[in-house]
């Protein structure tokens, strides 16, 4: 169990899915780092570029504490297997079919590992206390600012009612909220869900603006700015996204008036950044670090279906409970993005 916040104290395995992804690479090395035993686990599909996925795990295994299983979620005598032989003690499931837009066009992908991926490792959770085990100590799990959909009431509060999702990604978020909380309330699995709000950083997601942007930038294409650029991000950098789940790793929640040992929470910056600021900014950090020598071409397009206006986290639960919110700016976590996308590839 880890203890406090006192990563080095540990005792157990961290089990974390979608280690080979963006969020469980930063949060793997980070535990690592720390002398914490780490599985890795990841299917490392194509979604976007393997080889960002095989760089993170490049890195990983230069920890002696880390071994990597690929594999599927979705696969439930798989992932059996894995939990037996690691036996953890705290899974962080972050591996899910990520993107919104993609949820339009692809939606086999997110049932099979957002529905029943996630299906299976409850059950692993539950059944890993088979046989007299000391079991799962705490389940963590990755939701989404998209559970909040059109809502109109700003900053997005886990008070709030989220039943209108606009994507099926989101629909599969907040599916999986409903389906931990039902496992925790049934089983006394400890879980809590933990809902990011645009993460971004360096060795990042492609698919995601300020990497498509950049990508596009550097072959000179036009970027696509939709509802005309009228759109606001909370835009938030991964180490901050890494030090919420470290956190809240450390302390699984404890009964609620219920009974119920499940929590909810936003991670965000809670600073809102418009989409033309944020191209502005990416532009200039991308110019400072030789990426680009001059401003994008830009398009202006109508909304896209599936995307919202704007996205607002309120995390004074977070802050409350754990004493802390994220606060790196927008402009530094760039620069640190531009910088190694120079160095990464080349520039
Ligand atoms: N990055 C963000 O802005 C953001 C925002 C909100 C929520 N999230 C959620 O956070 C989690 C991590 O996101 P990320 O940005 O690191 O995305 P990512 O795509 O980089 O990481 C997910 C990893 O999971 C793996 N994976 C997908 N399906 C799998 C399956 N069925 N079995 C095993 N592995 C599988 C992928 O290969 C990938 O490496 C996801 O659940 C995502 O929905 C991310």
């Amino acid at each position: 169990m880890l203890k406090g916040n006192g990563l080095e104290e540990k005792e157990g395995t961290v089990l974390i899915t979608g280690a080979g992804g963006f969020i469980g690479f930063y949060l793997a090395k980070r535990l690592l780092e720390r002398g914490v035993t780490v599985t890795g686990l990841d299917n490392m599909n194509e979604y976007y570029d393997v080889r960002l996925k095989e760089e993170r795990l490049r890195q990983l295994a230069a920890f002696p504490q880390f071994s990597f299983e690929k594999a599927d979620i979705s696969d439930a005598a798989a992932l059996k297997r894995i939990f037996q032989a690691a036996k953890p003690d705290l899974v962080v499931n972050l591996a899910a079919q990520a993107g919104v837009r993609y949820s339009i066009t692809n939606p086999d992908a997110y049932i099979s590992s957002n529905i029943v991926g996630f299906y299976n490792v409850l059950e692993a959770c539950r059944h890993s206390a088979d046989g007299g085990e000391k079991g799962v100590s705490h389940l963590l799990y990755a939701s989404s600012s998209s559970v909040y959909g059109s809502n109109k009431k700003v900053p997005y509060s886990t008070e709030d009612q989220v039943d209108h999702p606009v994507s099926l990604y989101a629909a599969t978020k907040k599916s999986n909220e409903l389906m931990a909380y039902a496992y925790s309330k049934l089983y006394g699995i400890p879980v809590t869900g933990l809902r990011f709000f645009t993460v971004y950083g360096p060795l990042g997601r492609p698919d995601m603006a300020y990497f498509g942007f950049t990508d596009k930038m550097v072959k000179g294409e036009k970027i696509s700015l939709f509802n005309y650029g009228d759109m606001f991000r909370d835009f938030t950098y991964v180490d901050d996204i890494v030090t919420g789940i470290v956190n809240v790793m450390a302390k699984a929640p404890g009964p609620d008036e219920d009974g119920v040992r499940y929590k909810l929470y936003n991670i965000g910056n809670s600073k809102p950044e418009s989409l033309l600021y944020f191209v502005e900014t990416l532009e200039a950090c991308l110019m400072e670090a030789g990426v680009i020598h001059s401003p994008a071409q830009k398009e202006f397009l109508p909304m896209q279906p599936g995307d919202v206006y704007q996205t607002y986290a309120d995390v004074s639960d977070l802050e409350r409970d754990f004493g802390f919110r994220p606060q790196t700016p927008l402009k530094e976590g760039l620069r640190r993005f531009a910088e190694w996308y120079a160095a990464f590839y080349g520039m």
